[in-house]
């Protein structure tokens, strides 16, 4: 007779031996055996999971797609893609649920916010909900409130470059990010946090480990349980209460907003069960990051190309010259929307420079062809749209900086636009996009018309990677002089 404990023994083993011949019968003989990658991708998706916690992925997806290319296995079941065809397949035609990434990234299982709901029918409830936060009338009616942000800003920036001589050296990822969380919270919350003036970085750092966090618990979904762990929202959450709770007391005394936080608290008045207050929560920390972070870093972006592209730089300077003649003229929603110039670099900016620097990540339905391999249902896999903008297939020299590729053929290529999806593409496409895009010519328009911007040398442009990129050496500093 074996006593227990053996019997135990046994099925342990026979249990690793088993998990040993799935993985290895996975990695040589399954249908993703096929695709091409490192060897260690076959057997784990540790390397690559912890190059994501690292926020390093942006780096090793390019390597791995140079050596291996346009489909590269990353894991056992976890596949990355930057073709264009599939990833039009993936977000587009097919649109793919998203992967269990954004579940995990979730702190209460059954709280879900517009990017980490994965059902389908869900989603669109909730983005129905929302659009009225997005239509053209209603971003149209945000331009005095857009006015009043950048009147602060540029009111700071001329105080010191007088407090410095005349030219000052400033952090533009800071102040820029100072600016559009300002537009952000004025816009969505009822009233500017005003960054801008305080330039205080508390909250920056703790949007910063928010992101970092999420981005753990999107690998480790356990650690959140683990006790004694924090939750990622509570380094967020008292900023988000005192914006609720001041909202509440201003609907007792009448005042009355139309914005994005009003249309929260009344899906929340209305339907208290299933629209709880943890949701409201994860909404506006989902909106306190999508809105600021991706807008700023964009403009930073362009200005770091355009300081490092001089002639570039002439070229946007002469055409917002000619249209604000006046250091006096308002720059205005309308004026800047159709500017040639201003719009191709902006879109030069976000191909070259654009604010998804890994892959956006799906969830494979039910077994298809992807790239010419059959890919399982359940496979995880991840649209490089990056990637794809710098394709030298379909970009002439593609990782050069030349916003006249948008006014007409560049080599006798013109610009593919389906090949260009800085807003990602598809059902899960960026709500803010009009938002963003009329915030950024305002933004641009206004520091090229008002200063004489100027390269600050030997910075380094390394960046990293936790949900939206961010510079490694933590700034990125910009020359400023206003003009005369
Ligand atoms: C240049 C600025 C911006 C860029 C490049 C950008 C890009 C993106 C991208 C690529 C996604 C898809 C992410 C994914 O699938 O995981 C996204 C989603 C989202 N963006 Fe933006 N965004 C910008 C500005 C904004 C602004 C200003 C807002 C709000 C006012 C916003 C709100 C959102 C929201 C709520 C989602 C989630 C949508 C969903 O999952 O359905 N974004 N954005």
């Amino acid at each position: 007779m074996y006593s227990i404990s053996i019997l135990l023994i046994y099925a342990l083993v026979a249990e690793v031996f088993r998990r040993c011949c799935v993985i290895l019968l996975g990695a040589f003989t399954g249908p993703l055996s096929k695709i091409p990658g490192p060897m260690i991708g076959k057997f784990t998706s540790w390397p690559w999971i912890i190059q994501c916690v690292k926020g390093n992925q942006m780096n090793i997806g390019p390597r791995l797609f140079k050596k291996y290319g346009d489909i590269v296995r990353v894991g056992p079941a976890d596949i990355i893609f930057r073709d264009k065809a599939t990833i039009q397949k993936i977000l587009i035609d097919d649109d793919f649920r998203k992967s269990r990434d954004y579940e995990s990234a979730r702190e209460d299982p059954n709280v879900t916010s517009l990017i980490t709901e994965t059902d389908k029918v869900k989603y669109k409830q909730k983005r129905r909900l929302l659009s009225p936060g997005f239509s053209i009338t209603y971003l149209n009616g945000l331009e005095p409130l857009m006015h009043e942000c950048l009147q602060a800003f540029t009111k700071v920036l001329d105080a010191r470059c007088k407090d410095e001589g005349g030219c000052a050296t400033v952090d533009m990822n800071r102040v820029l990010g100072n600016l559009t969380s300002d537009v952000m919270s004025a816009a969505s919350f009822g009233g500017s946090f005003n960054l801008v003036e305080s330039d205080d970085n508390t909250q920056k750092n703790i949007f910063t480990s928010y992101l970092k966090r999420v981005a753990l618990d999107a690998q480790f979904p356990f650690i959140k349980y683990l006790p004694g762990v924090p939750l990622a929202s509570s380094l967020i959450s008292g900023l988000v209460e005192d914006i609720v709770s001041k909202r509440r007391k201003e609907i007792e005394e009448g005042i009355m907003k139309k914005d994005i936080l009003q249309i929260f608290i009344d899906t929340n008045n209305a339907d208290p069960v299933s629209f709880t207050d943890k949701h409201i929560r994860a909404e506006m920390i989902l909106f306190m990051i999508a809105g600021s972070d991706t807008t700023s870093l964009t403009a930073t972006f362009t200005l770091l190309l355009l300081l490092n592209n001089q002639e570039k730089l002439k070229e946007l300077i002469s055409e917002i010259d000619s249209t604000f003649p006046s250091l006096e003229d308002t720059i205005t929603f309308a004026k800047t929307q159709d500017l040639p110039y201003l719009n191709s670099v902006i879109n030069e900016s976000m191909r070259i420079m654009p604010i998804v620097t890994a892959g956006i990540v799906r969830l494979v339905p039910e077994t298809t062809i992807l790239c010419g391999f059959e890919v399982p249902k359940d496979t995880i896999v991840s649209a490089w749209i990056n990637e794809m903008q710098r394709d030298s297939r379909i970009w002439p020299d593609p990782d050069t900086f030349i916003p006249e590729r948008w006014l007409g053929d560049y080599k006798g290529v013109s610009a593919d636009r389906k090949a260009f999806l800085p807003f990602s593409a598809g059902s899960r496409n960026c709500i803010g996009q009009q938002f963003a895009l009329k915030e950024l010519r305002l933004i641009l328009a206004t520091l090229i018309r008002r200063y004489e911007l100027s390269l600050v040398q030997g910075q380094s442009h390394e960046l990293r990677v936790h949900t939206v990129p961010w510079f490694k050496q933590g700034f990125y500093k910009v020359r400023v002089k206003v003009r005369t």
